[in-house]
């Protein structure tokens, strides 16, 4: 279920040069969203910018009687930008929880998150709920984490206590593997069995081409959870459509953002 709901901001800190966690004060249903819904979130009483931003949910929990939501988000552009101003006990407005989330499947026992930069706020996310889950039923949770140099690896700590391994790739060797996070993968491809391993994805769109024809030449099944540019959010507009692999447009909003890899045109 989705509605549109003022939210207090709880707290707002930059976790690395023009990266912010955000933590606003959100209705208990958010609990029940799932990893890959995102939220259209715009400032409370400002028209610009008019329309709101896309952000992936990066954690739901509780604190006493309270739910709280975290972002975490690039300042990249305006939109952004006015969102790293905000201040504890400001407001903004919510429409979400939105979109699909990630699947998976039921045979799945282990679960390999490839994540690049900002792309492991919704993997994060979906980590966690692997980890909540009764320690019998629980999976594997392999991560490979890239991003441009450490310091850029955000909330590598966290993600640590959630996986069973992470590894982490840097473009610049400051750490783990110097090179892309799609080759670090690749050297371990061949470890995974397709009938019990399920992939996810997220991160710039280079990454997801990389994938794209890596996965050509293997069976996994494999999530990605693109971005695009949003209006509406909520499937109205068409302004976030996508080609498909039969050249028919899917809405990022609706239809996704999560997608089977072979479903799109890369
Ligand atoms: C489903 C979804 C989930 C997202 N989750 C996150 C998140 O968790 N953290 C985060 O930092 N960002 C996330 N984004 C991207 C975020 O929405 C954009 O960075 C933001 O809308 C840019 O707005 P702006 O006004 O700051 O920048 P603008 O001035 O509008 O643009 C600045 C730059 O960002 C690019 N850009 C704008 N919109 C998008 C977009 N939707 N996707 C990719 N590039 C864009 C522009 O081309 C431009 O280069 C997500 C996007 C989608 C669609
Ligand atoms: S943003 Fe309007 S249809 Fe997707």
């Amino acid at each position: 279920m989705k509605s549109i709901d003022c939210a207090a901001v709880v707290s707002i800190r930059e976790v690395v040069e023009g990266h912010y966690l955000l933590t606003l004060h959100v209705p208990r249903r958010y609990l029940r969203a799932l990893p890959g819904q995102f939220v259209m979130l715009r400032i409370h009483e400002r028209s610009v910018p008019f329309l709101g931003r896309p952000f992936s949910i990066h954690r739901v929990y509780t604190r006493g009687k309270h739910t709280l939501m975290e972002i975490l988000f690039r300042a990249a552009g305006a939109g952004t930008v006015a969102c790293a101003q905000l201040k504890k006990g400001d407001t903004v407005v919510l429409t979400g929880p939105l979109g699909s989330g990630f699947h998976v499947p039921g045979r799945c026992t282990d679960m390999v998150l490839v994540a690049g930069g900002m792309g492991v706020a919704p993997l994060m996310f979906l980590a966690e709920h692997g980890a909540m889950r009764p320690r019998k039923r629980r999976r594997v949770i392999h991560c490979y984490f890239g991003a441009r140099t450490a310091s850029h690896l955000y909330r590598l700590a966290r993600l640590k206590t959630l996986c069973t391994e992470v590894k982490v790739a840097t473009d610049d060797g400051s750490l783990g593997y110097r090179g892309t996070v799609t080759d670090l993968f690749l050297m371990d491809l061949p470890q995974f069995n397709p009938n019990r391993t399920a992939l996810f994805v997220c991160g710039p769109d280079m990454m997801f081409r990389s994938m794209a024809l890596i996965m050509r030449g293997s069976n996994l099944s494999c999530q990605v959870s693109i971005e695009e540019r949003m209006a509406c959010g909520i499937g109205a507009c068409l302004g976030c459509a996508v080609e498909d692999e039969h050249g028919i447009y899917k809405r990022v909003c609706k239809d996704g953002p999560v997608f089977d890899i072979t479903e799109l045109h890369w």
